[in-house]
């Protein structure tokens, strides 16, 4: 006879599972019990840092929107790779200031160029540390936008496109050749962010070409013409001198698009996709998590969201750490398997420390 005949489970969810028997509270009792049932966890593992290099010797300059955060010479990266490994931090990402400018961006695919000396060194310092090098022009242009611009010497002949629009093929030619001088410098993971369409095969095609079949590609694969890049563009210089990025970011109104997006990249062979900036967007990280659960997905907590928790610590009004950390769980609860973020140093030093 089965015992449970007059006690079915529907039965026992219906009559005990409601006050008074059923209390959530019993599992908050200890910080022990707290822990044992924790559904998220944070570990400076899941976290990536993100450095700006710049020409000369001797130089670590605030960013002024970014307090904690520096512009760094090359000879100064050695300190800053041991303390973030210290941490258990396992990669970096670097971004570039040039040491000059131009319409195509020289240097941003020159031997000799600021990444290309900053991954070298990196590497010459710790092997182990994971180097990730954002691949896109704004940084190295002297209009400051993220591809080749429809205007003077390298207008497209024949064709109607408004004067200074973003020249989505040409640009790929700069992009690929910038993700193979990267990779001969050392780097261990490109990553383009310039939201080009057939950015990911493009940059495939050119690195396979090349011997470096075997070097992952971390697309931007969602990013949003957002208002939080604010401060970054203080840090690396890279703001356009007129116009916006809307003619190839995303607009920030768009899910559905988010997907397709990400499975363009996909198909075009990225290895790990993004989703840029976090806050605003937990939704889009939720969705893309949940429709392409076989790659890592990493999300970038922006310049924007770090200078805005930083000045309400500031004042006083926000628990720095307290927050900082809420809002990493937060983006980790929402699916995101890793975070490039600004707070990594310091949030690393508060989980050791917990
Ligand atoms: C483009 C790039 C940007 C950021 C990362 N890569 C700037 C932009 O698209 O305008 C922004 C990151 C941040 O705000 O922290 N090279």
């Amino acid at each position: 006879m089965n015992i449970h005949n007059n006690f079915t489970k529907k039965q026992a969810v219906e009559k005990i599972a409601s006050f008074p028997t059923v209390r959530p509270r019993r599992l908050r009792t200890s910080p022990q019990i707290r822990a044992m049932v924790r559904e998220t966890r944070l570990d400076p593992g899941d976290l990536i840092y993100p450095l700006f290099v710049t020409h000369g010797t001797g130089v670590k300059t605030e960013i002024s929107s970014m307090p904690g955060v520096f512009n760094l010479s090359p000879d100064m990266l050695a300190e800053e790779i041991h303390s973030i490994a210290e941490l258990d931090i396992p990669a970096v990402v670097l971004f570039g200031i040039p040491a000059t400018k131009d319409p195509i961006g020289l240097e941003n695919f020159s031997e000799d160029g600021i990444i290309q000396q900053a991954t070298r060194m990196i590497k010459k310092y710790n092997p182990e540390m994971v180097v990730i090098t954002d691949v896109c022009l704004c940084e190295y242009t002297d209009h400051g936008h993220c591809g080749i611009l429809n205007v003077g010497e390298h207008k497209r002949p024949n064709v109607h496109l408004p004067e200074g629009y973003v020249l989505n093929d040409e640009t790929l030619e700069i992009l690929t050749k910038v993700a193979i001088s990267h990779a001969a410098a050392g780097a261990d993971i490109v990553a383009p962010s310039g939201m080009m369409d057939g950015m990911v095969v493009a940059i495939r095609a050119g690195l396979d070409s090349v011997g470096y079949e075997h070097l992952p590609i971390l697309s931007y694969s969602t990013k949003y013409a957002s208002g939080f890049y604010g401060p970054f563009r203080e840090a690396a210089q890279g703001a356009p001198k007129s116009g916006d990025r809307r003619s190839h970011q995303m607009d920030p109104a768009n899910i559905r698009e988010a997907l397709r997006e990400t499975a363009l990249d996909v198909a075009e062979g990225a290895d790990m996709l993004m989703v840029k900036p976090a806050l605003a967007y937990l939704d889009v990280i939720r969705a893309v998590h949940e429709s392409f659960s076989e790659l890592p997905l990493v999300a970038y907590n922006v310049s924007g969201e770090y200078s805005m928790l930083k000045a309400a610590a500031a004042q006083g009004w926000l628990d720095e750490e307290r927050v900082a950390l809420e809002i990493l769980t937060g983006i980790r609860r929402a699916g995101a398997d890793m975070i490039i973020t600004y707070h990594a140093k310091d949030a690393a030093r508060w989980l050791q420390n917990a």
